[in-house]
This record gives C-alpha cells, structure tokens and sequence, in this order.
C-alpha cells in the first residue's frame, strides 16, 4: 500500500529535509538576503561598501536615472497595470513601438513580449511542439526550457552539453521518425557563463530540417559590440535562427520575457499562444523602463565593452590566483568552483561579512557535483572591486565540514 503523508504541511517538512533544510539550519541560510537591508547594514558599520555580484543588471541600468524617469513617467501618463491580455482588453501603443524597436536591434522580423522569461520558453515551446516532434535539448538547459520540453508532447532528446557531434548524430539517428524537429540551445549558458558555436548549429539544423530556438537570456547587451547576441558575436544573420528567446530582467534591467522571429511567427502566437493569449499583457511601467534601456544599450554601447572588460578582467584575475572559473568565456557570467557544498556556502558568507554578496549554487541547477559561486558581472563593477573579491576568495578561511552532509555529498569523515 502507498505510504499516505498526514498532511500536505507534513509532506512539505519532508521534502524540504530532504532537500537539504538541515545544513542551513546549521550553517546559516544565505540565501533570500534582504539586499536593501545588507546594504544599509554593511554602509552603518562602516567598514566597507556594499558589492554585488548577484544580481544580474549587467549593463548597469537598473539605477540609471533615465530609466527611472521613463518608468515614473509611464505611471503618470499609463497608469501601473496592463489590465488584461491584449487580444481582449487592447493594449498600449507603447507594446507596439518597444517590440518594433527590439526586432530591429535584434535583426528579427518581429518580437513579442510576455510578462516573465520563464513564461516564455515554457509556453513557446508547449505550444509549438505536439506528438510525433521531438525537441534536442543541451543536457545544461534552463529549467524553463527543459519544463517546457517535458510538458509538452513531443519527445525530448537530450544531447551533452555543447557537444555538437553528438547532437549530429542523435538527428542522423531519430529524425527521421518524426514530423518537426526543434533544437534548443543557449547563447551565454546560466551557470557555466560558456557559449555555443552558432554557425556549425545553424548548418546542422539546416541539414537535418529542424528548427533552431536560442535562449538569449543572458547575451543580449551583453555578446556582441552591439549587444545584439549570438547573432553578433559568431557573425550570423539573425534570420537563420527561427526562434530567439530573450528576457527584460537582465541587460534590460526591468521584467518580462519576449519571443523574435518572422513576422507570421509572431502573427500567428498573437492569437495562439497560451501564455500571451491568456495572460496579462506587460504592465506599462515595465515597458518603459525595458524601452529605455533598450535605447541606452545603443546610446551608451560604452556599457557593453565595459562589461566585457569587467568580466574578462575577473575571469583572468580569478585564473592566475589559481581558481576554477570552469568553461566560463569571460562574458558576463562566470562561475568560481569549489570541491564542497559546504566550502561553496562558507565562502559566500566569508563574502558576505566582507559586505560581497555572491550566494551560493548548489544542488539547483547545477550538477551535484559542481557547486560554485556564480558572478554576474556588471558595468558598474570596478577593477578594485574585482581584485578584492578574489583577494577575499584566495584569503578565505579553512573550515570545519558541516556534521550534516548536504544531499547527495558523502559525510564529512569520509571527505
Ligand atoms: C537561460 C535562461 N532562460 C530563461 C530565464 C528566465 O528568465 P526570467 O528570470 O526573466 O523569467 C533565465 C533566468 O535567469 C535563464 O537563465
């Protein structure tokens, strides 16, 4: 007989044990920081200045006055909400004008905004692919795309990460057996801050008839002198990518996801994509500050070789010190990897008593065996700031192993 929980509460407190919830008990949670509140903290003692490497306002606009301005002036004139889904409550003209704007930088036919970039793998590709297709995956995709690939009801194709032979050969061996292929990859991947040669993808995806989506979710402002993305930055023409997928919370600085592609494409998901057709368009607010920072990506390119600079510099700095930043290309992600969950989380707290905030990645969305410290890296960070965050890091103190292994690690006497 299937073992019954008492309650939902109770089934909850066991799967939140098993997930770990001991450790933080024991070494302390350094996740869900109040950052507003650490800043003011670390400011009071007065014995450093707040930095952060967590937050991923890559182009260094999510204070900039201009965006704050469009956005203030957004309340005034369009009020907060967008007060229904556009197909049936209408929506404003500032929609329109900002997704213009953003296929033409991106050198797409046409975009589409959605209210989260989550939201917009997931219901993009539950709707594109049905029975009879099958979706290449990177075994390292972003949880919105291999949710998106497991709900929907075509059948998922895993191929290692980055390694285009193999997915070659799993389309020599499977397409054939179904009607439409989609192969998806990402252009900055999350967590390795590593990339994708786009060129020999596109000639793959070409001479196998599939299709291509790229999350560009955290390249665009960001690959590329212009920060266009991938596109940009391997020099191929945007319209041999069918798909690309791209957020408003990174180098935009704001919230919200949007789709690129041709023009039908977007016609046709206006009218039938669930998570558009049935969801609340982009508040007005939200559009204007991803606007805004979309014209500032062009006026002040400064910005976009400023965080190449930056992370390059820390990339390189981390290098020589003798830390492993992994695959990472020195693009504004890049991973720190430590031996241990536990060494991964004291590090962070070793930061963060040093006012750097740079929470650990374990267990969720990496591999179990490779935690680290990821780094977003920004243009607003300083060489100086860099230099001391892996100063810190290389300084860091020798810590006892927990007595409560993390999930998946072995105990501490057997380390
Ligand atoms: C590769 C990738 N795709 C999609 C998303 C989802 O974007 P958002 O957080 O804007 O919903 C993320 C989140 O960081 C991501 O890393």
């Amino acid at each position: 007989m299937a073992k019954k929980h008492k309650s939902l509460s109770d089934y909850a407190y066991r799967r939140y044990r098993l997930a770990g919830s001991a450790i933080l008990e024991e070494h302390g949670n350094p996740f869900f920081a109040p950052t507003d509140t650490l800043k003011a903290e670390i400011q009071a003692r007065g014995n450093g200045h707040y930095v952060s490497f967590a937050n991923y306002d890559y182009l260094g606009l999510a204070e900039h006055p201009e965006v704050k301005a469009a956005a203030h002036q957004a309340i005034d004139t369009l009020g907060v909400g967008a007060l229904a889904s556009r197909l049936v409550g209408g929506e404003r003209s500032t929609h329109q004008k900002f997704e213009d704007d953003l296929a033409k930088f991106l050198g797409t036919e046409a975009t589409l905004s959605l209210v989260s970039g989550y939201l917009t793998n997931l219901t993009v590709i539950t709707h594109l692919m049905a029975k009879r297709d099958a979706i290449f995956l990177d075994e390292l995709s972003h949880n919105s795309v291999a949710t998106g690939a497991r709900t929907s009801d075509a059948d998922k194709i895993v191929f290692r990460h980055n390694d285009l032979d193999h997915l070659e050969q799993l389309l020599s061996e499977h397409r054939e057996k179904y009607r439409n292929a989609l192969i998806v990859v990402e252009s900055l991947y999350s967590m390795d801050g590593d990339t994708v040669d786009l060129a020999r993808i596109c000639d793959i995806k070409e001479k196998h008839g599939a299709w291509l989506l790229v999350d560009e979710a955290h390249s665009i402002g960001v690959l590329g002198e212009r920060g266009a993305g991938l596109c940009e930055y391997c020099g191929v023409d945007p319209k041999r990518v069918d798909l690309i997928i791209g957020t408003l919370s990174k180098s935009f600085a704001s919230c919200g996801g949007f789709v690129a592609g041709s023009r039908v494409l977007i016609d046709w998901m206006k009218f039938t994509l669930p998570g558009f057709v049935y969801s609340v368009g982009l508040s007005p607010v939200i559009t204007a500050a991803a606007a805004k920072a979309l014209e500032l990506m062009q006026t002040e390119s400064w910005r976009i070789a400023k965080l190449s600079h930056n992370a390059e510099f820390l990339r390189d700095t981390a290098q020589a010190a003798g830390l492993d930043t992994g695959p990472a290309i020195g693009r504004a992600v890049i991973p720190i990897l430590f031996n241990s969950v536990w060494e991964t989380m004291a590090v962070s707290q070793h930061l963060l008593a040093h006012g750097v905030y740079v929470p650990p990645v374990v267990q969720v969305g990496v591999p179990k065996d490779k935690p680290r410290l990821r780094f977003f890296i920004s243009a607003n960070h300083t060489e100086e700031e860099i230099r001391q965050v892996v100063q810190l890091i290389v300084d860091r103190p020798v810590v006892e192993p927990p007595r409560t292994p993390f999930p998946g690690e072995q105990p501490a006497a057997a380390l």
